[in-house]
């Protein structure tokens, strides 16, 4: 793993967005894997803001993100489809068509996880996957347990995963129960991986993902059997380094 701290969360941004944008660059039609969540929302004005400026162009990149709330779709302003809309897609010259999500309001799992998967492949694999990290150690919605996920699956979210959502809902109650996500298999073939966490509050399972064992109890410890990941930290989340 490749190790960068950076002093403050807007430095995070900037310097994610320059291991985003150089693969942009390289490779014009890329596959970018993307996320939710707030960790990633400065390296997500970054990159409208280099757009903008004409340094990078999104008009052949492809898009597949990490999850969708069950029961969710583009009409919920909590719906990932929604959130990355607003907070990316809207902004810079990329192709609604090229960008894809798993598709909550999909109640049929087995199809909806086959199709997520079938996506995937079709677009040829992803060339640089983002990840933020949950408290407690969740890649995409790929919670702690026995086992490592390995395809799309639908997932019931642990209570502290929705406890830690539930900020960005009315009450905790609105917090759908269960979520497409990645597996953490689909996850560790993207050919490189961009991971970033910012915060004291993710210090402690920062240095479990980096340190620690290899344990599907933290799912970010199956990052470390990946040839080819940069982890971007903010100060507070590398202080238990
Ligand atoms: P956060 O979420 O960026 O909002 O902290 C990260 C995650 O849960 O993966």
């Amino acid at each position: 793993m490749k190790i960068i701290t950076v002093d403050s969360y807007e430095e995070l941004g900037s310097r994610a967005a320059d291991v985003m944008g150089a693969q942009v660059i390289m490779k014009p039609n890329c596959v970018l894997g993307l996320a939710t969540g707030s960790t990633p929302l400065s390296l997500y004005q970054e990159l409208i803001r280099r757009n903008k400026a004409g340094i990078l162009d999104f008009s052949r990149v492809r898009t597949v993100n990490l999850d969708e709330y069950v029961g969710l779709g583009i009409e919920s302003d909590q719906s990932y489809v929604y959130f990355m809309r607003k907070n990316l897609f809207e902004h810079i010259n990329i192709d609604m068509n090229n960008t894809h999500l798993p598709n909550g309001l999909n109640s049929d799992v087995y199809a909806e996880c086959a199709r997520y998967d079938a996506v995937i492949e079709s677009l040829g694999g992803i060339d640089m996957q983002l990840l933020g990290i949950g408290h407690n150690g969740h890649i995409a919605f790929n919670e702690p347990a026995d086992s490592f996920t390995v395809n799309t699956n639908c997932v019931d979210l642990q209570q502290s995963t929705i406890e830690a959502n539930a900020r960005f809902f009315a009450k905790a109650d609105d917090v759908p129960k269960k979520a497409y996500t990645m597996g953490v298999g689909a996850i560790l073939k993207a050919r490189r991986i961009l991971i970033i966490a910012s915060g004291e509050g993710k210090a402690d399972i920062v240095r479990e993902m980096i340190k620690g064992p290899v344990t599907p109890k933290v799912p970010a410890s199956a990052l470390q059997m990946h040839r080819n990941v940069t982890v971007i930290l903010d100060k507070g989340a590398a202080s238990k380094l």
